[in-house]
């Protein structure tokens, strides 16, 4: 099933419809529940994603679905020189994501919008590095958003995605899905108090092009040197690539 076409919800709205409500009502439980289902590791990914983003030494960088805002902290701690910007179509997350930089001081550092990442505002070659942690998954269009990506970066310019993935290891191949398929759901439904949120994490997962194919994908939009890296024996991994 193409990873456009696997939504929350089977109302007749739109993904990008589906999302956004989805968002803006398990928003309060977000963070808990990251750090719950992932057992912390989340925080590490999201490290890691941010020590790769720091070897460009960006000046300007974009975090395209920054939800509450947590890569954008990240960066901001690791890059403090680095002007951030983040977007996210819901109003909700960035709510949520604007207290957390208050309750930090990092609002001279981080700057959060209400906005369509596959539409955005922000004139072409405007940022150094464009990234995004857990979102391209969610975007009603995923080329579009991607392209939106690649265009908003400056030749020479970066992207990083990090995204869930496909262990294909046995038995963490056959452990992890069970968790994922069974355990996650009903943490998810006690805890967000939507059962159909991480059910939908769940086939969104198992519908996203991963390792390779993402990597053509990103080739095909037109970024040079793609390069991709499993992490924690693939449950998720993180993809790079450069505009030219
Ligand atoms: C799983 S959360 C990830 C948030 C954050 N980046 C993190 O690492 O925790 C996915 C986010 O993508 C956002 N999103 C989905 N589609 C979007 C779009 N087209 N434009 C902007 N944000 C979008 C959702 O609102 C949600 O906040």
């Amino acid at each position: 099933m193409p990873i456009s076409t696997v939504k929350p919800y089977s109302s007749s709205a739109s993904k990008k419809e589906e999302v956004t409500q989805m968002f803006d009502g398990i928003a309060p439980y977000y963070d808990l529940l990251n750090a719950v289902l992932s057992l912390g590791i989340d925080k590490r990914w999201r490290k890691t994603a941010i020590q790769h983003v720091a070897a460009y030494k960006p000046q300007t960088i974009l975090d395209m679905a920054t939800g509450t805002a947590d890569l954008a902290i990240q960066a901001s701690k690791a890059i403090p020189e680095a002007k951030i910007t983040g977007v996210d179509i819901s109003s909700k997350m960035i709510e949520l994501g604007n207290q957390k930089l208050t309750k930090k001081s990092l609002t001279d550092k981080i700057e959060l919008h209400v906005g369509d990442s596959e539409n955005m505002d922000f004139e072409s070659n405007s940022f150094d590095v464009a990234m995004a942690s857990f979102g391209v998954r969610n975007f009603g269009d995923l080329e579009k958003g991607l392209s939106e990506m690649h265009r908003v970066i400056k030749p020479g310019g970066s992207i990083l995605v990090l995204e869930f993935s496909n262990p294909r290891t046995f038995p963490f191949k056959q452990a992890f899905n069970a968790y994922f398929k069974y355990l996650l759901p009903v943490i998810g439904r006690i805890k967000s108090k939507d059962p159909k949120a991480y059910k939908y994490l769940y086939e969104s997962v198992q519908a996203f092009p991963d390792y390779d194919r993402f990597g053509a994908i990103l080739e095909n939009i037109g970024f040079k040197k793609v390069v991709w890296k499993p992490l924690t024996l693939g449950i998720c991994t993180i993809y790079e690539g450069v505009k030219v």
